[in-house]
């Protein structure tokens, strides 16, 4: 048993939609969320960037004690995962587009990814893709503008619409009936690609998966806290920890009293 906090980082709110499935999941889990938004967007920077400021991210929530880091972030798990397990000597789990389920999803054998661009040129989906969708037609669209959208709190608005109307449409048009949320920004738009995809296509959103597979790391390295523990949320952000506060506050208004704090890189 081990009662120290869950780790978890994004560039900045999007892995909150993973943080979500983590505290339902696991209730009686600490959980010390890190939003990079000094750095956000994380999509075009180069791979030696994001190892350096995921670097920095994971030794500040070790100085925190976390037992487990969740890099909420595809980008940042196609970029860095690797050399932050080489680095850091305690369970590291990533985040990657589900493919996979998508492949054997589709009934039209056409399928969708949206993601940023780090993520879509990276070597890992290269490899995802080349194992998993081998039988299957995969579209690939880069989100340009959506992560500033989301971090702007305007995920519902015209110009969310216009730009994912944009970046779907085709998509639709060439049959695709899976559509997998490759950045952990996306699933904050869901309700505006849901307005654009109607009963066409589903979403794929990995961060259910995400959640079962580090209760099934805690359990294998005996690191579940007690289960009657009451858990400490924390919440810290490199650029504006109110900002942070506002958004936890949108998606999950019972959480908007816990502790925010302004932590620079
Ligand atoms: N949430 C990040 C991801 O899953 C967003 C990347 C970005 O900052 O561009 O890829």
């Amino acid at each position: 048993m081990n009662n120290q906090a869950i780790g978890i980082f994004d560039s900045g709110v999007g892995g909150l939609s993973v943080w979500q499935e983590l505290i339902k999941l696991m209730p009686s889990e600490s959980m010390y969320y890190y939003a990079d938004s000094a750095n956000c967007p994380y999509g075009e920077k180069s791979p030696s960037e994001i190892v350096d400021l995921s670097s920095r991210i994971v030794d500040f929530l070790l100085e925190k004690d976390c037992k487990l880091v969740v890099v909420a972030c595809n980008t940042a798990t196609s970029a860095a995962i690797s050399e932050l397990r080489r680095r850091y000597n305690l369970p590291i789990i990533g985040i990657e587009p589900a493919i996979k389920p998508a492949a054997l999803l589709t009934q039209t054998g056409k399928v969708g990814v949206i993601a940023t661009q780090g993520t879509l040129k990276g070597e890992k989906f290269k490899n995802t893709r080349n194992r998993y969708a081998q039988n299957v037609e995969v579209w690939v669209q880069i989100g340009y503008g959506l992560v500033e959208l989301v971090e702007a709190g305007k995920a519902d608005s015209p110009q969310a619409y216009d730009l994912l109307s944009q970046y779907l449409n085709p998509m639709l048009a060439q049959g695709v009936d899976q559509i997998v949320l490759g950045c952990t920004h996306y699933p904050f738009l869901i309700p505006t690609i849901e307005q654009i995809i109607g009963k066409q296509a589903q979403v794929i959103n990995p961060a259910i998966a995400v959640a079962r597979h580090t209760l099934l790391v805690l359990q294998h390295h005996a690191l579940k806290s007690d289960s009657r523990q009451v858990p400490d949320y924390q919440f810290f952000s490199s650029k504006d920890e109110l900002e942070l506060q506002a958004f936890v506050a949108t998606i999950a208004p019972q959480f908007a009293k816990q502790k925010f704090v302004k932590m620079p890189l």
